[in-house]
């Protein structure tokens, strides 16, 4: 499925976005018999309502979408998406009341609401599409949206279909559209090129645990590395997780699925940049030979790591990875991952927290955010709490007990295995829609991607 905006033409139905405040004036420029109308439908510009003008012959002659007024603007995001799910089939056209950066959110929203998992049973396509509207960059939302599908389908896809094999295939697949080198390491290779912990994780698993390594673009730009935790399926291992946390948990390579989707759109742009990608892809399972509580596994980077508690795999996979990010120092290394249930007792499922030393990054990044409203939250470094990953016989402690801060020791935790890289930042994210809202299906989402992307030109201006 690709999303695509739709070629304007003679029978595209005009859609006027309205806001309550405004609405009256609106209403007072109309022909009598559409003022009538829209106040015999009770009509009111509120989010999401969408109002169906007839025209003498019965057939639709405009559609009126309300925004809301600016408190519920605030609230909630892809308010115009809405009306894609409900409008009947044809062509629509935006036509008035939009701000430049409302109408790219209101197009992207469009294309993001045409998404449909259906590989498992048939779901009807979607039947309203809109005309590119004036002003906004349809080739970017256009691959921004395919990024995003991308990105739901991996979380979406069962450990049944997407274990580290299926995971691999869609990363080479992904390499292969767009003239990428993609290299894998699997199994005891794994070993012999000092990835322990990512085997030691995996290892449980009948399929190999491995590390996928995508580079892209061209010598001399700006570098760029993206690493995200693709565990396929997470049991917990043998601290094993009670049946209501396992449920889900097919999501936990969404930080995998969000880097890949990032990374596709970049492609498809061509961006001016120099792009790795780096997934270490297991599944965190349980047999006789899985990683045991109170093992100590010696890292690539040769920190030693107690295992508290085999049920945060995350952070070690992710660690091996990280330091192999490190050793070339890229100009920013970005790390995406499902990594503590703690960032969502703390913001919940929508607001993800990131972590960096970089205020410069950090700003630009908050800002981003801000401006295509993919929302998300810096939390801190705290370095008091460096102590609680310091277990005595061992330099780290992948599980620190208590439990308190688990998002910020687990960043802090991750850190260690950055040493030469100055940018680089951690998003704890949870990947997933809770319930279905405008443009976002329940299952699988994308967190964090498009403000990343809508901030790669300050972050990699040196
Ligand atoms: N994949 C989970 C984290 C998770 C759980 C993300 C639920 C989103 C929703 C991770 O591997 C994990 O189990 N983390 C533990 C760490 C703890 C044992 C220190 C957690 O957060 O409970
Ligand atoms: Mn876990
Ligand atoms: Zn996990």
């Amino acid at each position: 499925m690709t999303p695509r905006f739709t070629e304007a033409g003679p029978g595209d139905v005009p859609l006027s976005v309205l806001e309550p405040a405004t609405l009256d004036e609106w209403v007072a420029g109309q022909p009598a018999r559409i003022a009538a109308w829209v106040r015999a439908t009770g009509f009111a510009a509120g989010a999401g309502e969408t109002c169906l003008c007839p025209d003498t012959d019965g057939g639709i002659a405009a559609v009126l979408c309300g925004l809301g007024d600016a408190g519920a603007r605030a609230r909630a995001r892809f308010t115009v998406a809405r009306a894609a799910a409900v409008l009947p089939s044809g062509s629509y056209m935006l036509t008035e009341g939009l701000d430049p950066r409302d109408r790219d959110e209101a197009a992207l929203g469009w294309l993001l609401a045409g998404y449909r998992f259906d590989r498992y049973n048939a779901a009807p396509p979607a039947a309203a599409h809109l005309v590119a509207p004036e002003g906004v960059d349809a080739a970017r939302l256009e691959a921004i949206a395919a990024g995003e599908f991308l990105t739901r389908d991996l979380i979406n896809t069962p450990a049944s279909d997407l274990g580290p094999d299926a995971l691999e295939a869609a990363f080479r697949a992904l390499g292969a559209a767009h003239g990428a080198e993609v290299a894998v390491i699997s199994g005891d290779d794994l070993l012999a090129a000092n990835f322990p912990m990512i085997h030691a994780v995996g290892r449980a698993s009948d399929q190999a645990p491995r590390l996928l390594d995508l580079r892209w673009g061209r010598d001399g730009d700006p570098t760029l590395t993206l690493v995200g935790k693709g565990v396929c399926f997470d049991t917990g291992g043998l601290n094993i997780k009670p049946a209501a946390s396992m449920g889900l948990m097919k999501k936990d390579m969404g930080g995998a699925a969000t880097v890949m989707g990032l990374a596709q759109t970049i492609m498809e742009l061509g961006l001016r940049l120099r792009l790795r990608v780096l997934v270490p892809a297991v599944e965190n399972s349980i047999s006789a030979g899985a990683f045991r509580p109170q093992d100590i596994l010696t890292s690539r980077k040769g920190l030693t790591v107690e295992i508290n508690n085999t049920d945060a795999e995350g952070r070690l996979v992710l660690a091996d990875a990280l330091a192999l990010a490190d050793e070339e120092a890229p100009d920013c290394l970005i790390c995406m991952a499902t990594l503590t249930g703690a960032a969502r007792v703390a913001l919940g499922p929508d607001l993800p927290p990131f972590y960096t030393d970089d205020d410069t990054l950090a700003d630009a990044l908050a800002r981003a955010a801000d401006r295509v409203r993919d929302p998300l939250w810096r939390m801190p470094l705290f370095a008091p709490y460096e102590t609680m990953i310091e277990p005595g016989i061992a330099d780290l402690d992948n599980a620190p007990k208590g439990g308190f801060a688990g998002s910020i020791t687990a960043a802090l935790f991750l850190r260690r295995f950055v040493e030469r890289t100055s940018r680089f930042v951690h998003f704890d994210i949870y990947g997933w829609r809770p319930e279905a809202a405008p443009g976002r299906p329940k299952g699988g989402t994308g967190q964090g991607a498009r403000a990343i992307l809508d901030a790669l030109p300050e972050i990699l201006k040196s």
